[in-house]
């Protein structure tokens, strides 16, 4: 049996996990993420490999980063959220670890998972979008990932859905991240409840009271629990996801999108607000199939295990 590793670094943690070949993981460990600098994220990295292969064998190593890889897999270009420019991050772990190393981006990764082993095992044609700090897509297109001449293809949180809009960490202004991630929503969240404090009651209760401290999952948690405000937030969020995924199909015509990342929690609440948005935008609506939604299945794991199963010897 054939077992690969997959990391998955995000900006609070760092899991890594033994996978087999039908996407299980076998054990993991997780470390706090250190700062950010690449070679910190390194280190941590191979200290958390060491820890595995202390207890089990396999045979490389699958990387998922939130950030533009190369087309060789080797390195992060750019970065949006977090300050790798250039980053050579597979010579870096393979120095340490002196295994084959292959990095990903880690919407991709979370893409190829959710395809092989998810609800998308039933596709050819499936556009995963990641919905978190910032927003991730991930493109199966024939039932292969695509990467693009140079790597960067799916990098779909950068589509300009609002011209002159608010700036983006990729240089650029109105970009659908800025509108449809969690960042957004909190955003949105904080700003109610500045303004129109008598209607975010509810947030207030979530956060502890103070705008600064409101997080995504209080508003996930504040709308479950039945808060209009929250719930009402997490529609707009949906409606932003939607109409970017109709123009999506103008390009790729997927037959499912499927949502993950953190905020994809909200399920339903979010899931439903999106699909609807996407029907009433879809180009020639009515006379065209329409792409099934789906949740992600794998949640957190997604990175991992999507990572592994790309530094398998088949995949590589
Ligand atoms: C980055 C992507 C990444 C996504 C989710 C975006 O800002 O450009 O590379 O996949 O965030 O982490
Ligand atoms: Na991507
Ligand atoms: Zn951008």
């Amino acid at each position: 049996m054939t077992t690969t590793v997959g990391i998955d670094i995000g900006g609070t943690k760092i899991s890594a996990g033994v996978v087999d070949e039908h996407g299980t993981i076998l054990l993991s460990e997780r470390s706090e993420t250190p700062a950010k600098e690449p070679d910190a994220i390194v280190a941590t990295a191979s200290s958390l490999v060491r820890r595995l292969r202390a207890q089990h064998d396999f045979e490389a190593v699958g990387v998922a980063c939130a950030g533009m890889v190369d087309a060789e897999r080797s390195m992060v270009r750019f970065a949006p959220n977090i300050a790798w420019r250039d980053a050579p991050m597979k010579a870096m772990l393979e120095e340490q670890i002196e295994l084959p190393v292959v990095i990903e981006n880690d919407a991709n990764a979370a893409a190829w998972g959710e395809f092989l082993y998810g609800p998308a095992r039933e596709v050819n044609d499936m556009v995963l979008i990641t919905i978190g700090t910032g927003v991730g897509g991930g493109v199966v297109f024939d039932g292969q990932l695509m990467r693009g001449a140079f790597g960067i293809a799916g990098e779909l949180g950068h589509l300009r859905v609002v011209p002159g809009g608010h700036l983006c960490g990729c240089g650029n202004r109105g970009c659908w991240e800025q509108y449809a991630s969690g960042n957004a929503l909190v955003r949105d969240g904080r700003e109610l409840m500045r303004t129109a404090p008598g209607l975010a009651a509810g947030l207030a209760e979530a956060s502890g009271g103070s705008p600064k401290k409101l997080k995504g999952p209080d508003i996930t948690k504040a709308a479950q629990s039945g808060d209009a405000a929250s719930i009402e937030l997490l529609q707009d969020l949906g409606r932003w996801i939607g109409e970017g995924a109709a123009s999506i199909a103008a390009i790729l015509d997927p037959s499912m999108f499927v949502l993950g990342g953190g905020v994809a929690e909200a399920g339903d609440l979010l899931l439903e607000p999106a699909q609807s948005a996407y029907r009433r935008n879809l180009s020639g609506r009515g006379y065209r199939p329409e792409a099934t939604w789906a949740l992600a299945h794998l949640g957190n794991d997604a990175g991992v295990i999507g990572a592994a199963a790309l530094a398998r010897p088949d995949a590589r």
